[in-house]
């Protein structure tokens, strides 16, 4: 049993395939958190507890002691997980325990995204039921070992059973305590078009936040956060890791107590997010997902990809291959008509290439970004026959036809704002702060959520469409809603996600067929809870190949490469100014969701050539990159070279892509080890017809060939013999 609950001990042992997480009811019944780590056979470390208090100390000891929900106000110090403020102007919280269950299966979060499961063996629950007497703060903490997947999610249910109002001012979905503080942290941090670079800084005696308050998980920072060891690598070492299923505002802080004892946490950030709760009522907290690693790096992104990939993505397109898509923005940017798109897919469809997305501008009157934003109705000058003639002969030329949207959007030049100027994010008396000449729809409101299902149905229903990109292109600001009252206007940011996921799954349950991708300006909201409603997300508006290295390896961190949209794009790059070959774009861009994005009537014979193998290899390749299991071999971050690689344990078949950015004169020959094959099974290279065993391409390494010039790239496909 993945969960038991040692009655004389008081401990409760929730256990993974390679993790133990261990909570203890102390003498008082608050409830502390005594281990998260390496599997044990039993999780009696009640022995443990004692050792927190040390000898005489100027400190009270509540705050010295591993709490699993720390509350403010009673002798601890740090971030805490839980804060409610009550009418008589205190915040202070002491919560015991009263009663716990333990069940097959997991719940749903109600309005939330969350991993689920198909069947009620692959997950045991735990909930643990506290209370703070005098306020009537009544908190559900709610634990799933999803066994074979070997990670542990958590959330809580805040419930006011008291007489008056509380509010929450703090809501960490997880928050733990971990021994001692010789740890670095792990953080993905970034900007427009160069999202989630990896950072890793020693731990030290200080509170480290990482947080979004921009009302998106953002390309800032991304909702996640690692402590390891402090040798741990790619393949080796200690790893502690948590990812908020989450697309909004919020908040992960690592620090270190005055007893050198470190804890992490991520949840709601409450900068921007209070939540008054009126007796009765209940607060469901979003929920995060957290992973230990004894495989370094590796091991914990291999725990949260599959994770994500099965059992947190959902619908029909999770399983299914994806298409190679072409999509016209860098192509064409708002300057097109319907000959100069018929000519770019059919162009497309005769490589090979499977679905053409019509990016920004097929609406209202926009050519530029200065209007038409919720206006969702065709511009009949740049596309006579509507969206529904474009797509049919899209259709015809043997390709789905995809679409773009800006759904929680308007501009201020719109119909849709000049009829409800009220509908967007704002502050009565205070001007609107504009962000690409657009406001933010106020998705807090049930009348403005029914407009952008109605408005977006509207147009799917009528088009055969196979594909939305779902974009959101700037952050919030003045965060408040004209229609709450004063007490509840702190709780808009979070109302408006809740809106969203409303939105999200209304849309995509009533057209299950259609693949829909995130995006957001790049890759500004690239988190899990996106990645519940659509499959895969934009990685990011620069598409250049070397930039794209760093790109797709920090993300694959947290995600799997199945989620990642990845397209080659013209050469020199519109992003950067770099010019890179062909072959080194396809190859990169081969490593994520395979696309293009580039008008490739202007590309060379011999370029289209390698067009049309890359896009054979994708298919031929496909099922092995979005099932795989991937590793990540070398780091753009630390060298001239870049590695990563994909094996099909079931298949046997592998596939290992090396890249280098600058040629050197006169170098010896540079070798990549290969992870995750069997020892003693051989694999053979399916282009020289070499064979090798799964030993030596490991231990001994692959050497590369010398590099003619800059950036270069390699393709290796092995099949297990
Ligand atoms: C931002 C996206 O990241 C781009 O791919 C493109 O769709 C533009 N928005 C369109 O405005």
């Amino acid at each position: 049993m993945p969960i038991t609950y040692n009655q004389d001990k008081r401990i409760f042992h929730l256990q993974g395939k390679t993790f133990s997480y261990c909570l203890f009811l102390d003498a008082s019944m608050g409830l502390m958190n005594l281990y998260w780590g390496g599997r044990l056979p039993d999780g009696d470390v009640s022995y443990l507890m004692d050792s927190y208090w040390g000898g005489a100390s100027f400190d009270l000891t509540y705050g010295r002691a591993p709490h699993e929900i720390p509350t403010r106000g009673t002798g601890y110090y740090g971030t805490p997980a839980v804060c409610a403020e009550n009418e008589q102007g205190n915040d202070v919280v002491k919560l015991t325990y009263v009663a716990h269950s333990i069940r097959s299966g997991k719940r749903r979060l109600e309005g939330l995204p969350a991993v689920y499961v198909e069947d009620e063996r692959e997950a045991t629950s735990l909930v643990i039921e506290l209370l703070d007497p005098l306020t009537g703060l009544h908190v559900e903490t709610e634990y799933t070992v999803m066994e074979d997947l070997d990670v542990l999610t958590r959330s809580m249910r805040l419930k006011n059973t008291g007489n008056a109002a509380l509010t929450l001012t703090h809501m960490q979905s997880a928050s733990v305590p971990l021994y001692g503080y010789d740890y670095d942290m792990i953080n993905l941090s970034g900007a427009w078009a160069r999202e989630r670079a990896i950072n890793r800084t020693p731990l030290n005696h200080a509170s480290v936040r990482v947080e979004s308050q921009r009302g998106a998980s953002s390309h800032e920072q991304n909702p996640f956060i690692a402590l390891c060891d402090k040798n741990a690598t790619e393949q080796a070492g200690s790893v502690w890791a948590m990812t908020l299923v989450y697309s909004g505002s919020f908040l992960a802080v690592a620090e270190v107590n005055n007893f050198d004892n470190a804890r992490m946490s991520l949840g709601l950030n409450p900068e921007v997010c209070h939540w008054r709760l009126a007796p009765g009522e209940v607060f469901q907290t979003p929920e995060a997902i957290l992973v230990y690693s004894d495989a370094g790096f590796n091991g914990m992104s291999q725990r949260f990809h599959k994770t994500i990939r099965t059992r947190l993505v959902r619908g029909v397109w999770r399983d299914q291959p994806r298409p190679i898509l072409i999509n016209n923005w860098e192509a064409t940017y708002f300057q097109f008509t319907e000959e100069s798109i018929l000519d770019i897919a059919s162009f497309a469809s005769k490589l090979g290439i499977e679905l053409f997305v019509l990016d920004d501008g097929w609406f209202g009157k926009r050519d530029q970004d200065n209007c038409s934003l919720g206006d969702w109705v065709v511009n009949r000058r740049k596309l006579p026959h509507g969206i529904d003639g474009l797509a049919r002969k899209i259709n015809e030329m043997g390709m789905r036809f995809g679409l773009w949207f800006e759904p929680e959007m308007v501009s201020p030049d719109s119909d849709l704002y000049r009829a409800h100027p009220d509908w967007c994010l704002h502050v009565d008396g205070r001007s609107r702060t504009e962000a690409r000449q657009q406001q933010i729809l106020d998705l807090s409101r049930r009348e403005v959520q029914d407009y952008i299902i109605d408005a977006i149905s509207g147009v799917l229903s009528n088009a055969p469409i196979g594909y939305v990109k779902w974009d959101m292109n700037r952050n919030m600001t003045e965060y408040f809603s004209g229609n709450c009252a004063p007490e509840h206007q702190m709780e808009t940011q979070h109302r408006y996600m809740l809106g969203l996921y409303r939105v999200l799954e209304t849309i995509t349950n009533a057209y299950p067929d259609v693949l829909f991708e995130g995006c957001s300006g790049g890759g500004g909201r690239f988190d899990a809870g996106f990645l519940h409603y659509m499959p895969q997300v934009w990685t990011s508006d620069d598409t250049d190949p070397v930039e794209r290295l760093a790109i797709q390896y920090g993300t694959s961190m947290v995600y799997p490469p199945s989620a990642m949209g990845a397209h080659v794009s013209a050469s020199p790059n519109h992003q950067t100014g770099r010019a890179t070959s062909v072959k080194m774009r396809a190859e990169v861009a081969l490593g994520g969701n395979f696309g293009f994005e580039l008008d490739l009537s202007k590309l060379s014979q011999q370029d289209l050539e390698t067009v049309r193998q890359t896009v054979q290899t994708v298919k031929e390749v496909r099922a092995t990159l979005q099932k795989g299991t991937f590793f990540r071999l070398e780091s753009p971050f630390s060298g001239n070279f870049a590695a990563w690689q994909f094996v099909d344990e079931e298949s046997g078949d592998v596939v290992l892509c090396a890249y280098q950015r600058l040629v050197k004169p006169n170098p010896t020959a540079h070798r990549v080890f290969a992870q995750g094959l069997c020892p003693d099974a051989f694999y053979q290279d399916i282009a020289s017809g070499a064979t090798y065993s799964g030993s030596a391409l490991m231990h001994a390494g692959l050497p590369l060939p010398i590099a003619t010039g800059d950036y270069s790239s390699w393709i290796y496909r092995f099949h297990r013999q």
